[in-house]
């Protein structure tokens, strides 16, 4: 049995498609969400056209339902990576195999100090999902589920390929989750801007923000040793330079990047609206951590994080992109 540990957008869309194709999934949620889908069923659709039903499945409020499986998918947010760890390791099997599919670098190490037996395997999903109400979550953009090659995922391939969801192995893991972070440094721009991420990313000074926050991150990760690994058309040294271009520019030659659906914003701002914890610390903090710990400066994410703290407290205000970028930069005009 397949458990995932956090039915939201992500976990509800994998384990979702993973029912559609026969797997036997059970969700571990909340009530409003089990309330949803008791009266709804639970539908997955995606970009390309595909629109499936998950025929059957469970739902439980409690980690406890994870005691038979034999994978977990970790789906919360990072802020919930810990106390999520704790519970799993009181119920899970020896020999349950855990996926942290997750934003952040860190998470699966969290697991695993928690879980023991080397069990859990890092993982990213690069494409969005939203949910769309009345028990139907959208994958909005492309991409495969990406995690660390271990023989022991040989068992699960099958049932995620099955999903239309095949499993891309990568040796060097931390490569593609730091790749996935340059990429996530727009999550708290967008928060910020209180724009749609289409209307943001059309504004150049929303992109300098983004891609100044993307040069310094590229300083750190260097300096560390850490060579990001390529997860979009260009490969990530050049997405600060492709930001940089006029708007008339960007448009054209980063069409795709603006194939968003237009009311479409980033889950972090949906964290401020929703006065939930975001995810900064485990984005913007990552860097800033990285950056001490190879005595480097980080002065815009640690600014980013400042920003989103004030916001996360009650500060919350949208920035048009010059006060953004004054802020973060110091450069007007
Ligand atoms: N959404 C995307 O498009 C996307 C794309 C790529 C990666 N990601 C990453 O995937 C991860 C999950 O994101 P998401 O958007 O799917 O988050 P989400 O929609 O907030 O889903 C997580 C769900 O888990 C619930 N939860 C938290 N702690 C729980 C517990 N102890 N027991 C049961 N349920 C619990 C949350 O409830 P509460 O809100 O009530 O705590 C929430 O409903 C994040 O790291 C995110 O950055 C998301």
């Amino acid at each position: 049995m397949i458990c995932v540990v956090g039915a939201g957008n992500i976990g509800c869309y994998v384990g979702g498609r993973l029912a559609a194709a026969g797997a036997e999934v059970t969700f571990v949620g909340r009530q409003r969400l089990a309330d949803e889908l008791r009266e709804h069923g639970l539908r997955l659709t995606d970009y390309r056209g595909a629109d499936v039903r998950a025929p059957l499945f469970s739902f439980a409020a409690d980690v406890s339902a994870a005691a038979d499986a034999d994978l977990v998918l970790v789906t919360v947010k990072s802020a919930a990576t810990q106390e999520v760890a704790e519970s799993l390791a009181a119920v899970l099997q020896p020999n349950a195999l855990v996926i942290s599919l997750q934003n952040g670098v860190h998470n699966a190490e969290v697991l695993d100090a928690a879980l023991g037996n080397g069990r859990t395997i890092a993982g990213m999903v690069p494409f969005n999902v939203v949910h769309r109400g009345e028990g139907v979550f959208h994958q909005g953009s492309e991409g495969e589920l990406e995690v660390a090659r271990d023989q022991r995922l040989a068992a699960y391939g099958p049932a995620f390929a099955a999903a239309g969801l095949p499993l891309t192995l990568h040796d060097d893991m931390p490569a593609v989750l730091w790749a996935k972070v340059l990429l996530n440094l727009n999550n708290a721009i967008n928060a910020l801007s209180g724009l749609p991420l289409k209307a943001e990313l059309e504004q150049r000074e929303y992109r300098a923000c983004l891609a100044a926050a993307q040069k310094e991150t590229l300083g750190v990760l260097k300096a560390a040793g850490i060579r990001p690994a390529k997860i979009t058309p260009l490969p990530p040294t050049l997405l600060p330079t492709l930001l940089g271009v006029p708007d008339v520019v960007f448009r054209r030659v980063a069409a795709r990047m603006l194939e968003i659906d237009p009311i479409a914003r980033s889950s972090m701002a949906d964290d401020l609206e929703l006065g939930r914890r975001t995810e900064v610390d485990w984005i913007n903090g990552e860097v800033v951590r990285l950056a001490a710990a190879v005595g480097r400066p980080a002065p815009i994410n640690a600014r980013v994080v400042s920003l989103i703290r004030d916001a996360e407290n009650g500060g919350r205000r949208d920035w048009t992109g010059a006060e953004l970028r004054a802020a973060l930069t110091g450069a007007t005009g």
